[in-house]
């Protein structure tokens, strides 16, 4: 199972996404890979925002090792999974796919821990550190919930 998260700048949720679904996956032991791309380039080669950084390491997770990039088509082929955190990024990321087979793996990752709400992962860069600590929580309930779904 390869899996990728998407977001927009690819520093603050989706690095959140792909640290968390590292951690559960090491912990369960699976051949599985993970993986996070941006929809804009702006902060490519990056590091995660600050915040994200401390609070994955607050939960005993390490982000350090992770830049920015952006999604390219390739990616369609490489992950089985693409797991975005808003509507936006759900609208960005099918406008790159080319064939229906691309378009189904994308998903919104909330509708693992709500199914069928489409609910959506705030993004946190304009506003104060909980923000961040919330993003923590949502994700790692959907992480959880795709685990149990496939694992
Ligand atoms: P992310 O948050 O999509 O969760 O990484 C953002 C980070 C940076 C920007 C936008 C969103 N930005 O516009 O620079």
């Amino acid at each position: 199972m390869n899996i990728l998260m998407v977001c927009l700048g690819n520093i603050c949720r989706s690095p959140l996404a792909e640290g968390i679904m590292q951690h559960k996956i090491k912990e369960r032991g699976l051949n599985w890979t993970v993986d996070s791309a941006g929809t804009g380039d702006w902060h490519s080669g990056d590091l995660p925002d600050r915040r994200s950084i401390e609070t994955a390491h607050k939960h005993g997770i390490d982000l350090s090792q992770q830049r920015a990039r952006q999604i390219r088509k390739a990616d369609f082929e490489a992950f089985d999974h693409i797991l975005v955190m808003d509507a936006s990024n759900y609208q960005n990321v099918s406008q790159l796919t080319q064939n229906e087979t691309h378009r189904a793996k994308i998903e919104l990752i909330l509708n693992y821990a709500t199914p069928g709400r489409n609910q959506q992962v705030p993004d946190p860069y304009y506003g104060g550190d909980e923000g961040f600590e919330q993003v923590f929580q949502m994700l790692d309930l959907a992480c959880e919930k795709f685990l149990e779904q496939y694992a």
